[in-house]
């Protein structure tokens, strides 16, 4: 049951790459169901703001399959979780529209999201020119509180406020509410098979949903230094530690760590193997979870109906403010 301390909770998500990684994991979807938890929480996939890059229908509609597959498989078929696509939700393009016509064409030539996309070269259209005011769009729509994000989403969350401050100016009213960015700052920045931050752009990620022949080959290559089988080894400074501190239980990293200080008999090949039986165990549920709802391919896209007729019955209500009020 839905109550009045609750906080309206939404993030979204572009359907670009298809998997995703234990970076993502634990900075990002973990994070965001603890957040959710007691609160009105909704995750959607933004496609409309991936036609700003992918240009191919079948690959657009695959890769937003993927990830719902991937949200269902990591918060559980019964999740409170809202989970929607963005193109099921009609009135957003109208409300991006509307409110375009409040949002000063200097505050979007300040966009670094623009600067980013001018700089590497990205041949622009008016989308990519447009996309912050149709996040605005997406946030404003349902009265938002609280907007998890990553630290590159900041100034459009900023941008959201300055959209909705401009409207309620224009039309002396309180109609949008100013949202406020979270940023999780607390999560530890989760090295890659070679040391740097895992990322998808540096190919050192292991995915969620590698199969377990697939991490063993990842494992066998995370970059270590070159100590021997019976030297003593620094937990805190390894790369393989430190995949295992996140996802081993108490017991067992103790265990571990006490190998890695005592040296003798356990080198770097045993690390490796005990990382694989952590992750293994670590992501069965999510593993389990995506092989039932594979089995089931309706479920998902009636739950996706079922999350667009929960925030179309809120834009809904919404736009006949916003309408009433711009005189359409
Ligand atoms: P990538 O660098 O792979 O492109 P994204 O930028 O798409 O990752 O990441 C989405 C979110 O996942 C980020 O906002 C951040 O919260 C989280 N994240 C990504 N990589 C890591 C990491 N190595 N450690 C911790 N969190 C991460
Ligand atoms: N711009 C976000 C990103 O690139 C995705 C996104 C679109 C979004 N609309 C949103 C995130 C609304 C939060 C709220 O990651």
């Amino acid at each position: 049951m839905k109550t009045l301390t609750q906080k309206k909770i939404l993030t979204g998500v572009k359907p670009t790459g298809s998997s995703i990684h234990l970076g993502n994991l634990v900075g990002a979807v973990l994070p965001f169901g603890r957040l959710a938890e007691g609160n009105d929480a909704a995750i959607f996939i933004a496609d409309l703001h991936a036609l700003t890059s992918v240009k191919d229908g079948a690959k657009l509609r695959a890769q937003t399959a993927e990830v719902a597959l991937n949200y269902f498989s990591v918060y559980g078929h019964d999740t409170d979780i809202t989970i929607f696509r963005q193109s099921d939700i009609p009135l957003i393009p109208r409300l991006n529209w509307v409110l375009n016509a409040v949002t000063p064409y200097s505050l979007m030539l300040r966009a670094h999201s623009l600067k980013d996309a001018e700089a590497k070269g990205i041949d622009l259209n008016m989308a990519v020119f447009n996309y912050p005011i149709l996040m605005a769009a997406d946030i404003l729509a349902y009265d938002t509180d609280i907007v998890p994000v990553g630290r590159d989403q900041k100034q459009h969350l900023e941008m959201t406020r300055d959209i909705a401050r401009a409207f309620n100016k224009t039309y002396k009213s309180e109609v949008f509410k100013e949202p406020r960015e979270y940023i999780e700052e607390s999560v530890a920045t989760l090295p890659g098979l070679d040391g740097r931050k895992m990322s998808k752009s540096y190919g050192n990620f292991i995915g969620v949903f590698d199969d377990e022949k697939t991490l063993k080959k990842k494992i066998a290559t995370i970059v270590t230094d070159s100590k021997g089988l019976d030297d003593p080894k620094d937990p805190e400074t390894c790369n393989i530690f430190a995949l295992a501190k996140i996802f081993a239980s108490a017991d067992r990293l103790a265990v571990m760590r006490e190998r890695y200080l005592r040296g003798t008999g356990y080198g770097y090949g045993h690390a490796k193997a005990d990382l694989l039986e952590i992750l293994l165990s670590a992501l069965r549920p999510y593993h389990e979870r995506r092989e039932q709802l594979l089995k089931d391919p309706g479920f998902i896209e009636a739950k996706l109906q079922e999350g667009a007729r929960i925030m179309n019955a809120r834009i809904e209500a919404k736009m006949k403010v916003v309408s009433e009020l711009v005189g359409i």
